[in-house]
């Protein structure tokens, strides 16, 4: 059999363990995978920014983990540049085109429970009001007044305004009549916002972090006041792992696969909120850069490095290509005329949704090939790799990285050691 090595790039300037651990875990795993015609041999590469030559440009990893490349331009010239000789996880250039409104609009048209959102222009038109090359006597006539009240009373209080590229809460407020929604957008400055109808009373905030076809629900506390509490359950409680009933957690999962799968992106996540009558409303699921730290995740972070350690084993093994600028909308499109005009249910047309979705993701091949290609060994030695002294260096590092004050250390590495705790327990439990 052919020996083919095979080379992961890893780029991911902002999230230390979650970088450190996915290499350190491929080469603990040393893999040397049989699948179809070949042995891959796979190993890691961090992809450091440096000049390169434009015409000649090449890049010798089968896939590349670029999170973050969109705040790099540099980076990202290069890996557009080399998109098509390798497998690029996210495909930067729709995230720079499907902003959230966007992806608010098109989840809703295919029957999502999205709650009613209106998009609004910036507030501040001053960069170009001050810029030499706009004549202000030709923008000004292109814009529309309108009136905020009505779009207010339209929408309904209380209500959300967020800039429509929002990430980390920058911006986001709560607004609960008409001269609340005045002032915030008085004071939203130059970024286009979107009014956004609030989901109140709600039984469960879920964020799902998607990976491929491998989606993981978790329970999220909005209200806890620093972002690394906000999945702990509750102040007594760390983890509650099985949260959701059957129905519900099938709902989260396919909402999350579908738009994953819809704008090509393996890795992102979808914030929904499920209401006590039973109804899941996606609120938040386009995001480029999905938090996976560990100071965040904790409990739930050694499932999402083994979630992407699978799916970019697959990748490589499979050879898998992906289309650059690519997407299968009509067929999703279709799905919804045919479901119009047949009158199906909404779970009728998710779970058709959900078939072109696995149909993007391979995910029957991708199944097999972890059940065959990787089989129990995997699991065996990502549980023995996140019990050794190399994780726990990790592990104390990224809290002391995080956590600025060094008197909080010795605590805060207490907990994160007895929440990881908590996951090789239940996790040697699970392989017996
Ligand atoms: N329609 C809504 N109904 C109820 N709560 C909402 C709604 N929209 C936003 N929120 C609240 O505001 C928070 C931030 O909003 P959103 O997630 O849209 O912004 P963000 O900047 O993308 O945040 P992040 O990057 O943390 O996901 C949400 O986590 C939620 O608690
Ligand atoms: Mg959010």
């Amino acid at each position: 059999m052919k020996i083919v090595e095979k080379t992961i790039g890893v780029m991911d300037p902002n999230a230390y363990s979650f970088r450190e651990t996915l290499e350190a875990l491929i080469q603990y795993i040393n893999p040397e995978i049989k699948w179809g015609k070949e042995t891959s041999r796979i190993k890691t590469r961090k992809i450091k920014c440096r000049p390169y030559d434009v015409l000649q440009a090449k890049t010798t990893c089968h896939a590349i983990i670029n999170r973050g490349a969109h705040w790099n331009p540099h980076h990202n010239s290069f890996f557009q540049r080399v998109s098509h000789q390798t497998y690029l996880l996210n495909d930067m250039s729709s995230f720079f085109a499907i902003n959230k409104n966007t992806s608010y609009g098109h989840m809703y048209e295919l029957g999502m429970k999205i709650p009613t959102t209106y998009a609004i222009p910036q507030e501040d038109n001053s960069e170009m009001e001050n810029n030499s090359k706009v004549a202000p006597d030709l923008i000004f006539p292109e814009y529309e007044m309108f009136d905020l009240e009505e779009l207010g009373n339209e929408v309904g209080y209380p209500a959300f305004l967020k800039p429509q590229d929002g990430g980390g809460w920058v911006g986001v407020q709560k607004v609960n009549n008409y001269e609340e929604l005045l002032s915030a957008y008085k004071k939203s400055g130059a970024k286009p916002q979107n009014l956004q109808a609030a989901v109140e009373g709600y039984k469960e905030f879920i964020r799902c972090v998607g990976m491929g076809p491998q989606i993981i629900p978790m329970h999220y506390n909005a209200t806890a006041e620093f972002s690394h509490d906000r999945y702990m359950r509750s102040a007594d409680k760390a983890i509650e792992p099985k949260f959701l009933d059957d129905a519900v957690e099938k709902e989260v999962k396919q909402i999350c696969k579908i738009i994953n799968a819809f704008y090509g992106w393996d890795h992102n996540s979808c914030e929904s909120l499920l209401t006590h009558a039973g109804a899941v409303h996606p609120i938040d699921f386009a995001n480029a850069y999905p938090d996976s730290t560990l100071v965040s995740l904790h409990y739930y972070f050694p499932e999402l490095v083994k979630n992407t350690v699978r799916w970019l084993f697959f990748v490589v093994c499979t050879n898998r290509k992906k289309k650059v600028f690519g997407h299968d909308w009509e067929q999703y499109f279709g799905v919804l005329e045919k479901a119009n005009k047949e009158g199906w249910t909404y779970q009728q047309k998710m779970d058709a949704y959900e078939a072109l979705a696995d149909k993007h993701y391979s995910t029957k091949e991708f199944e097999e090939f972890v059940q065959k290609g990787l089989g129990k060994e995997f699991d065996k030695k990502c549980l023995e790799f996140f019990g050794t002294d190399a994780f726990a260096t990790i592990l104390d590092q990224e809290v002391i990285r995080y956590f600025k004050i060094p008197a909080e250390r010795p605590a805060m590495i207490e907990r994160y050691r007895s929440l990881h705790g908590i996951w090789l327990e239940a996790e040697k439990a699970r392989l017996g």
